[in-house]
């Protein structure tokens, strides 16, 4: 059977999970997470008992910022071996959910009050098929947090997955935000993340600055 760009993307992140943590701006150490916290988590959460959904979760390493105000968590991941590794990190704490964000069967409509998101917009294959299915996916009202980079073309070790990804080296934070928006979201908020990007270029991790976007799904 003929291998997939999913596929493709799925096996080389089984390849790497075993080293994904050590990787830059992939684990972090407890002064970066404190920073991730700080710009990234809204300090109380949208609804008491909130229900958060971490697509494209990885080894679990963001999800486990949002376990702090209580949350349900589920962890989305298609790559087995990552979901995996978050299972040994984050087992009883969280659920799994062994899956592609492209699908839109794989949630019931209007289950979570938060879609969150790490460095995976990149790998979008049809970025407005997913957004539908996280406006399906939200509970009226809810939000998303969606954090990416600018990446550069030499980042990526697959030239034949840049020229297939539309999101995977944007030089803008303009194009995530309009492609929600013509979504059905409304932009709360499209920022630097200052504190994390000056922490990262500090250690030499990064020459990519990391960016947030707040939306909310329209009713
Ligand atoms: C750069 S890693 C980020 C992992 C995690 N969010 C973090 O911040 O540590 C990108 C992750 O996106 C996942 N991914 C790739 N394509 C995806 C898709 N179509 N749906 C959901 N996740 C996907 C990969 O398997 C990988 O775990």
């Amino acid at each position: 059977m003929t291998e997939t760009l999913q596929d493709t993307i799925n096996h080389s992140y089984d390849d790497q999970a075993n080293d994904d943590d050590a990787q830059d701006g992939h684990g972090m150490d407890a002064v970066e997470s404190a920073l991730w916290r700080a710009e990234v988590l809204p300090p109380t959460p949208p609804q008491p008992d909130c229900s958060v959904l971490d697509v494209g979760a990885g080894t679990g390493v963001f999800s486990s910022l949002w376990l702090e105000w209580g949350a349900a968590v589920t962890c989305l991941e298609p790559s087995e071996k990552m979901l995996e590794k978050a299972r040994d990190n984050l087992y009883g704490k969280v659920s799994f959910v062994l899956g592609d964000t492209h699908d839109p069967a794989l949630f019931p409509d209007g289950g979570f009050d938060l879609i969150v998101s790490r460095q995976v917009a990149c790998y979008f294959r049809d970025p407005l098929l997913v957004f539908q299915n996280w406006q399906r996916w939200l509970k009226p009202g809810g939000q998303i947090v969606l954090v990416d980079g600018l990446w550069f073309r030499e980042g990526w070790s697959d030239d034949h997955l840049v020229d297939q990804l539309p999101l995977s080296c944007l030089q803008t934070r303009a194009t995530i935000g309009y492609l929600l928006e013509k979504s059905g979201f409304q932009i709360l908020e499209n920022k630097w993340l200052d504190q994390v990007n000056a922490y990262l270029s500090g250690v030499g991790q990064s020459k990519s600055p990391r960016y947030k976007i707040v939306a909310k799904r329209v009713e």
